[in-house]
């Protein structure tokens, strides 16, 4: 299997890059519109054709890359069905399979950080967006966050994952790249709670300015800009 994680550095994205093999269809999760050469560049070296897009909600972060690699690709731009995107080709919906050659994801909704929030199963990892990050959690506060659908995704569907499943976040701030259900689940200070209530104390008090790039991100990644728009 081809697996590349690659990183934003502004923004500390992690950006995966999927394929069976050489020659073999692509998809690509999180892109970051300022790094669509890098992977364009990629994707030739391999031979690797483009079919598919996902971004795992709308990040207020960094501008996303689907729109310019759908203009140069023609790829599908996939997001869960609640997505506020106005150019989305293929919305999807919990437990829906996402096909490309040899490769088969299952789409989770896990609304929390955003209502848009899915993460993505692909036999033994899962990409978990914002929803679940290494040692942290995304915030709940902005884009119809809520702390308690943020609870139910971690401790009733990720964390029922089989333990050893690893999990590939959106982000990460501190150069870890991967972790696992069983690491998250014993060390991460944000799921050592009791309850419901608990874990939306926390999350509701943390006062966290809003990301830099939001103002512009948010309006950018729901109207699906590209390079020349930006
Ligand atoms: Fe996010």
């Amino acid at each position: 299997m081809i697996f590349k994680q690659l990183f934003d550095t502004k923004s500390s994205t992690y950006t995966y890059i999927i394929a069976s093999d050489k020659g073999r269809e692509a998809l690509i999760i999180d892109p970051v519109i300022e790094h669509t050469n890098e992977y364009i560049k990629i994707l030739e070296e391999l031979e690797l054709k483009l079919v598919k897009v996902i971004d795992t909600h709308i990040h207020a972060d960094h501008i996303t890359g689907l729109n310019e690699l759908n203009k140069r690709t023609n790829c599908t731009r996939v997001m869960g069905e609640n997505s506020k995107s106005e150019v989305i080709d293929l919305k999807i919906k919990d437990n829906e399979k996402i096909n490309i050659e040899n490769i088969q994801l299952k789409a989770i909704y896990t609304p929390g950080h955003t209502d848009c929030s899915y993460s993505y199963l692909m036999n033994d990892r899962i990409f978990t967006g914002d929803t679940l990050l290494i040692n942290g959690t995304g915030r709940t506060d902005f884009q119809n966050g809520s702390s308690y659908d943020a609870y139910d995704s971690l401790f009733n569907k990720l964390l029922k994952l089989p333990e050893k499943t690893l999990v590939f976040p959106a982000h990460d701030y501190n150069g870890k790249k991967y972790s696992t259900i069983e690491n998250e689940r014993n060390n991460n200070p944000r799921l050592q709670v009791n309850s419901k209530e608990e874990y939306a104390d926390i999350m509701n008090n943390l006062k966290l300015a809003n990301p830099k790039m939001m103002d512009i991100a948010v309006p950018a990644n729901v109207k699906g800009l590209t390079l020349d728009q930006i």
